[in-house]
């Protein structure tokens, strides 16, 4: 049985400024993915606060917002048969230098903050992070 799914990406501030969005934007649909909609955005910080809010007790909280709130990104909904993992394993781990081989974050992240790329980690979490950046 077919299981369609949607999930988000946000291609992040040091991806995007290293002009990096489409060549990620071309691994996504090379491996089958389908950008059903995106924008290029800047956050504001409580913008940021409200996306990470799971991550609001943890001691990276306030850099994480700052920086995804430092300059432009681009959000955008992927679709593709069981899409949340297929971008999870596309992504690779959350540490670029434990990401494996072939994945974005090994290609393109720079650190754990700086890893270029971020991605939904449930079915659950992705419709609330599409309706975040989506709903109008
Ligand atoms: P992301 O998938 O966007 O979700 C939360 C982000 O927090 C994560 O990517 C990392 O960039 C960032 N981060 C910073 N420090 C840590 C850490 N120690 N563990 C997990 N994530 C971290």
């Amino acid at each position: 049985m077919s299981n369609v799914e949607q999930t988000l990406s946000i291609i992040k501030p040091d991806a995007v400024e290293r002009n990096l969005d489409d060549k990620i934007k071309s691994v996504f649909i090379n491996k089958g993915f389908k950008i059903v909609k995106e924008k290029k955005i800047k956050l504001e910080k409580e913008d940021a606060e409200k996306f990470y809010k799971v991550h609001e007790t943890k001691p990276f909280y306030n850099d994480l917002c700052e920086y995804l709130s430092s300059g432009l990104i681009v959000a955008m909904v992927l679709e593709k048969e069981d899409a949340v993992l297929a971008n999870r394993k596309l992504m690779g781990a959350t540490d670029p230098k434990k990401a494996e081989e072939g994945t974005l974050r090994k290609q393109f992240g720079i650190s754990i903050d700086k890893n270029s790329i971020h991605g939904s980690d449930s079915i659950n979490n992705s419709k609330i992070e599409i309706d975040f950046f989506f709903k109008d």
